[in-house]
């Protein structure tokens, strides 16, 4: 079932030797590859609504938490009409549910493992204590159930939760393991920004699928995966039917190894309201929205300066051939990704005010300045020469302090969107200079294009213990690309 090429490629692996016999186990479970990758097969965009996750309803409420029950099962999605996808997801469905919590009221989230294999779920964006974070290695069994511990402290924010297996986290989120995560609170509540029913998560992905509508993954590619069809939340290029309104829309990159630029297609602006960590101080007005794989970017887009009948696309103008990165933009055939067809009158009794939340860095003692070096080496990834080793820790930053940790992009020309858990980070400076407006709020994703260099600053106040920071190509996480801290007294 291997090609020649592909056992070359193995061949030339210096990660150990360990490895090869799982991934070559664990491919025998997916579908079947060959040097020919295929191409999808047809589909007619927009002939279906844009699907919303359900939001997540928790099995009991005790006085300290909400406690909710989540099954990591297989699950059949209907993405190709008539071609049914078998997937991996929370509750059977992919996106999960969207969980909604309220800043200050914990969750309990038993997570019961009903795959064949072994799985972790990490909370990405959250304040989590380090048992519950989702370390690769902390595993849910096949047949036994884990119990996450959520605080919420984390102040309002889109946050995603989403599979992290040592070495198989490409696979896992690639088969569907993958939802929404949403803190709300007062001080966000009070702004009246466009919530409820107009408060929707968009999670883009691409994916690519056999013939008979199976998913399309290939195992040994260590670059990037990316699809050849466009996914939100689920479904290929949906359309959505929308008031005369604001709506609030919550992007997430949840691909592999695509980046995103995204736009409208009447090329008004879209106004953006936050990043990973919550809003930015001060609504933004863009044109063009870079996205990178993990990032989340909050916007609000306002219908009613449309007539009932106005149809236009968010559109991707970004094209990209492998895990490389992007390619290049293009000012004409741009793929559309949502149709929004403006279709109600409404009252809006939403705001969206000139002053939103303010970014404060904080006030803590400083620690070292680190230097974290991300290459490729022999067909993998590295960083500072090293593999990812969950016996080695990387660096011990002391509790109540915070460190200036100096990014460093030096693989000719790879990109890298890197994400530490733990902690959101303020961007200091992007190659020397002062990074652009969209990068000056709380972030946990920054990505490291060419040749960058940015340095961050990052609190460790919230918990002691060990957590991991990575790339979020995830093929590049799962070839190596990531290392370990551990917050110590
Ligand atoms: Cu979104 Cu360590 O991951
Ligand atoms: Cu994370
Ligand atoms: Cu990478």
């Amino acid at each position: 079932m291997f090609t020649r090429r592909d056992l070359l490629r193995l061949g030339l692996l210096s990660t150990g030797a360990a490895l090869i016999p799982r991934r070559a186990a664990r491919a025998a479970t997916l579908a079947l590859f060959d040097d020919d990758v295929p191409t999808s097969p047809r589909t007619t965009p927009f002939v279906r609504p844009l699907p919303i996750p359900p939001t997540a309803v928790p099995t009991s409420i005790e006085p300290d938490c909400d406690v909710y029950d989540v099954e990591m099962r297989e699950g059949v999605a209907d993405i190709i009409p008539g071609l049914p996808t078998p997937i991996w997801g929370y509750d059977g469905i992919t996106p999960g549910p969207t969980f909604r919590a309220r800043f200050g009221r914990a969750f309990k989230v038993r997570q019961k493992n009903s795959l064949g294999e072994d799985t972790v779920v990490h909370l990405h964006g959250a304040h989590t204590p380090p048992d519950s974070d989702g370390h690769p290695t902390d595993f849910v069994l096949p047949g036994t159930t884990k119990e996450y511990f959520y605080p919420n402290i984390h102040p309002a924010a889109t946050h995603w939760y989403h599979d992290h297996t040592n070495d198989f986290t490409g696979p896992n989120v690639y088969r569907g393991l993958a939802g929404m995560y949403i803190v709300h609170d007062d001080f966000e509540d009070a702004l009246n920004l466009p919530s409820g029913d107009y408060d929707i998560p968009l999670v883009f992905q691409d994916r690519r699928f056999n013939a008979d509508g199976s998913l399309f993954y290939n195992p040994f590619d260590h670059d990037g995966f990316l699809g050849d069809k466009f996914l939100v939340n689920g479904a290929i290029q949906p359309y959505f039917r929308v008031e005369r309104r604001k709506y609030r829309f919550r992007l997430l990159n949840g691909s592999n190894a695509r980046y995103y630029e995204l736009s409208l297609s009447n090329r008004r602006p879209i106004v953006q309201i936050g990043s990973e960590g919550g809003l930015l101080p001060a609504p933004l007005s863009r044109t063009k929205i870079r996205i990178a794989m993990a990032e989340r970017i909050d916007v609000v887009i306002d219908f009613s300066q449309y007539p009932v009948g106005t149809s236009f696309y968010l559109q991707n103008c970004l094209v990209q051939q492998d895990g490389r990165g992007p390619d290049r933009v293009v000012s004409s055939g741009c793929t559309p990704l949502v149709r929004f067809d403006v279709a109600f009158d409404a009252v809006d009794p939403s705001s969206l005010p000139n002053v939103l939340r303010p970014v404060v860095r904080a006030n803590l003692p400083l620690g070292p300045t680190r230097t974290f070096e991300f290459e490729r080496s022999n067909g993998a990834w590295v960083i500072n020469g090293r593999f990812f080793d969950e016996n080695r820790v990387d660096a011990r930053p002391r509790f109540g302090t915070k460190e200036v940790w100096r990014l460093v992009n030096k693989s000719g020309g790879w990109h890298h969107p890197i994400h530490i858990h733990h902690d959101d980070f303020i961007i200091l400076d992007r190659n020397g200079r002062t990074p652009p407006p969209e990068e000056r709020g709380y972030k946990d994703t920054v990505n490291l294009a060419g040749n960058d260099v940015v340095r961050v600053e990052i609190p460790f106040h919230t918990f002691k213990g060990r957590y991991v920071f990575h790339c979020h190509n995830v093929e590049h996480e799962d070839m190596r690309m990531m290392g370990q801290f551990e917050v110590v007294d």
